[in-house]
C-alpha cells in the first residue's frame, strides 16, 4: 500500500514525542523505561493507519504496544487515532521492519504482529515479504525464546507462503484459522484492511507461529 504524501505529516509526528519515538536507536534496551513500567511489549510491523494497534492498546491496558510503519504519512494517520484514543500504553515508530535490531535489544519484545502485509506476489520480490526468512532472522533476535508471531491476511498466496516459511524456519504453528471471522476466536481487533476485505466477503486467514 502506497499512500500519497500528507502535508504536515512530519510536523505532526514531531509535535507528539510522547507517542512518536523519533530517535528509536536511543531507546534500544530501554523500552520498559520508555513506557515507565514492566508490562510486556507487543509490536505490529506494518501497522498502517493504526486501527489494530490502537484497538489492542485500548482493550489491553496491561500490555504496551508499538506500531511500526515505513511510511511517514501512513504513520501520521495512525497518530490521529492514537491521539483520539488518548491511552498511555502505545508508541509509534517510523522505521523499516528489516532494521529492528537497531532499535530493540535481544529478546526485548514479547510478541510480534503482522497484519495484511504487502503480498509481493512476484517471485523476484520474495525477499520483500515480511515473512521471508531474512525478516524472521530479525524478528527472532528481538523476541524471547519461544516468541510468537501472530499473522492475519486475506491473501491466500501470502498465507500459504508464510505457513511454509514459518515451518521451514523450524517454528511451531500453534494455531491456524482458515476463516477467522467464522471461527470461535475471541477478542479479534479488526485492522483497516480487514474491515475493507471482510466487508467484500473475503475470507480472513490467521496463524500463530512460535520460534523454537
Ligand atoms: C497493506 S498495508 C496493511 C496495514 C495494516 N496492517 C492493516 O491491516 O490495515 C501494509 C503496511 O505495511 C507497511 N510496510 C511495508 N513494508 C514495511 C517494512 N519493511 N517495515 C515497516 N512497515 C512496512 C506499509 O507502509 C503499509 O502501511
Amino acid at each position: 500500500m502506497r499512500v500519497r504524501n500528507r502535508k504536515g505529516a512530519t510536523e505532526l509526528l514531531e509535535a507528539n514525542p510522547h507517542y512518536v519515538v523519533l530517535n528509536p536507536v536511543d531507546a534500544k534496551g530501554k523500552w520498559r523505561e520508555t513506557f515507565g513500567n514492566d508490562h510486556p511489549i507487543h509490536i505490529e510491523v506494518g501497522s498502517g493507519k493504526g486501527a489494530f494497534i490502537t484497538g489492542m492498546a485500548k482493550a489491553n491496558p496491561a500490555i504496551n504496544y508499538i506500531g511500526i510503519d515505513i511510511q511517514k504519512s501512513v504513520l501520521s494517520y495512525a497518530l490521529d487515532k492514537v491521539l483520539a484514543a488518548d491511552v498511555p500504553n502505545i508508541k509509534l515508530l517510523w522505521v523499516d521492519g528489516s532494521e529492528l535490531t537497531n532499535y530493540f535489544a535481544d529478546g526485548e519484545i514479547d510478541r510480534l504482529y503482522l497484519n495484511f502485509s504487502d503480498p509481493w506476489p512476484k517471485k523476484r520480490h520474495e525477499k520483500r515479504r515480511l515473512t521471508h526468512k531474512s525478516f524472521l532472522d530479525t524478528f527472532k533476535q528481538i523476541l524471547p525464546e519461544k516468541g510468537e508471531i501472530h499473522f492475519k491476511t486475506d491473501n491466500r498466496g501470502l498465507f500459504e507462503y508464510s505457513l511454509v516459511s514459518f515451518s521451514q524456519y523450524g517454528m511451531i504453528l500453534k494455531g491456524v484459522w482458515l476463516d477467522l471471522h467464522a471461527s470461535d476466536f475471541e477478542g479479534n481487533v479488526l485492522t483497516e484492511y480487514e474491515q475493507k476485505f471482510s466487508s467484500k466477503g473475503q475470507v480472513i486467514y490467521r496463524v500463530e507461529a512460535e520460534f523454537q
